[in-house]
């Protein structure tokens, strides 16, 4: 079966099972799964379900799309996602972007944990992501055929336009919440950095580090979707502060934000 049939395919037994045609699909990350909890109307599918989709395994992941409705839009929610870390290849990882947009979402609305290098940044900081730098080791557009017969080459000068983001600070404002802005730098993992790295990433003009949302946005572009990206900084990146990093520490901060990053993104998906 062609990679396209196998997206086809897919797309339609989860529009077999969802009865909202969503506007905005949303990807939650480590930790900020129960914005899911607000969908009204919620209908949820496993991963595990869907033809061609690989299972989420990492912490803090359900695995699941939720699909209904939040702010009166209707979304398609990915509960969890999928990280190269997990061994999957950058194609499976964007797979369900691509289910999301062949259900007809128009705007990719994106969270994840992360690091923070930027040393003006403090542990439970929300960051509006204004660009990224790939540094996974791929892309999810390798050897990926275009209409035209030639390899697809969409341009990343716009990524996360501002637009989206203006209305994103707009509702933080609204709300009383601070929002940063900053450049995500995506790594491969699942280890965490050392302090060189990261050294050498905030040489490179990075202000948060993370194991996702590089492929899923790259993806997300050569379709067509605007993008607005939300990072919460989990802990400082190594070597900031002299303790260690932990998967839990990374968890925990995600539950102790979840009320305030829930609020902020129904704010925004009334406001797409
Ligand atoms: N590094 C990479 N990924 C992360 C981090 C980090 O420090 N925190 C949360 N995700």
């Amino acid at each position: 079966m062609s990679r396209q049939d196998g997206l086809l395919e897919g797309a339609a037994f989860l529009r077999d099972r969802v009865s909202c045609e969503p506007r905005v699909g949303l990807v939650l990350g480590s930790g900020l799964g129960q914005i899911a909890d607000l969908i009204e109307d919620a209908v949820a599918v496993p991963y595990a379900d869907v033809p061609h989709l690989r299972a989420s395994t990492a912490l803090g992941h359900a695995g699941r799309f939720v699909c209904g409705l939040l702010s009166g839009v209707p979304v398609i929610c990915m509960q969890g996602r999928l990280h190269p870390y997990e061994g999957y290849t950058a194609e499976e990882v964007v797979y369900p972007i691509r289910l999301m947009r062949q259900l007809g979402a128009e705007r990719l609305l994106t969270t994840n944990a992360s690091g923070g290098i930027n040393t003006s940044y403090r542990v439970g900081d929300l960051v509006l992501i204004s660009d990224h730098i790939n540094l996974m080791g791929g892309n999810p557009l390798t050897g990926r055929v275009g209409e035209t017969g030639g390899i697809v080459t969409p341009d990343m000068s716009k990524a996360y336009p501002e637009h989206l983001r203006a209305v994103a600070r707009e509702v933080a404002r609204g709300q009383g919440v601070t929002l940063r802005e900053g450049v995500y730098i995506g790594v491969l993992g699942p280890s965490f950095e050392t302090p060189a790295e990261i050294r050498a990433f905030r040489t490179l003009g990075a202000d948060l580090v993370g194991m996702s949302t590089v492929y899923e946005v790259i993806a997300a572009v050569e379709m067509g979707m605007e993008v607005l990206g939300i990072s919460l900084v989990t802990n400082m990146a190594a070597g900031v502060l002299d303790q260690p990093i932990s998967g839990e520490e990374v968890m925990q901060v995600g539950a102790r934000r979840a009320a305030l990053l829930t609020s902020l993104i129904r704010n925004i998906v009334a406001e797409l």
